[in-house]
């Protein structure tokens, strides 16, 4: 699915009652299965405009439009079906579903959004076994190491297949190892021609060559 970004902008209010303007007028298209990379200092904006893709905060003015749907237009119901059936995440800040197994966070979101099929258990275990987790299907996420966690949250963009994979420093704090092992999992995820949109200063993201690079610093302006 192409994405299209078109005269998007985003303030936020700090508690000082400052305007802090992040985005302004950005426009970026990313065609279907393409990389792309976005550069920024910290505090540019990188983490907000994946928040806006997502449909998890909307834009001050401008619009996003994914294959052919607005995403504005959706309801909140029908983001959320949107979002569980078309976009991967693997964030800074890990987002498994504490409650459960490693097994279950890697196919709950299918489960959400009626995608199981019966043999899902075997695909899940083989998955697993790809990101180097064979043997931890069971472990809950909080006695699993960082790295481990940032491949559980791969483990599940690879069993979905999502169409969009935003990827938000997937391996900050990981060491070279468990970096390049979280880097290689992601990888994979081109083999079923998604779109991979990814912020990152770790030196193993300079292993691929993305299709375009977008720097938000000044706001996105180009
Ligand atoms: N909900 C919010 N309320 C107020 N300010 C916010 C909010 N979300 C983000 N910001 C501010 O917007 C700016 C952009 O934040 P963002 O997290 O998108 O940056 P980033 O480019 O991802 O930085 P980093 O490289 O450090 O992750 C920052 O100055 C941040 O403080
Ligand atoms: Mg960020």
């Amino acid at each position: 699915m192409d994405i299209n970004v078109s005269e998007v902008s985003k303030s936020f209010k700090t508690r000082s009652g400052k305007v802090l303007e992040v985005l302004k007028g950005l426009n970026i298209e990313v065609p279907s299965g393409s990389i792309l990379k976005l550069e920024g200092a910290s505090g540019s904006g990188k983490t907000t405009l994946m928040n806006i893709l997502s449909g998890l905060i909307m834009p001050d003015e401008g619009k996003i439009e994914i294959g052919d749907i607005d995403i504005s237009t959706l309801s909140e119901v029908e983001k959320d079906r949107f979002r569980a059936e078309n976009i991967g995440y693997i964030f800074q800040t890990f987002n498994l579903l504490s409650p459960f197994s490693v097994i279950e966070n890697v196919y709950a979101p299918a489960a959400f959004s009626g995608k199981l099929k019966k043999d899902h258990k075997e695909k899940a275990m083989e998955i697993l076994n790809q990101v180097g987790l064979k043997g931890f299907e069971k472990s809950m996420p909080y006695h699993l190491s960082v790295g481990q966690r940032q491949r559980v949250a791969v483990a599940r963009v690879l069993f979905s297949e999502n169409r969009i994979i935003l990827a938000d420093e997937p391996t900050a704090s990981l060491d070279k190892i468990s970096s390049k092992s979280v880097f290689d999992s992601l990888m994979k995820c081109r083999e079923f021609g998604a779109t991979i949109i990814f912020a990152s200063h770790d030196e193993v993201f300079r292993e691929i060559s993305p299709d375009r690079t977008v720097s938000l610093d000044e706001g996105g302006a180009q």
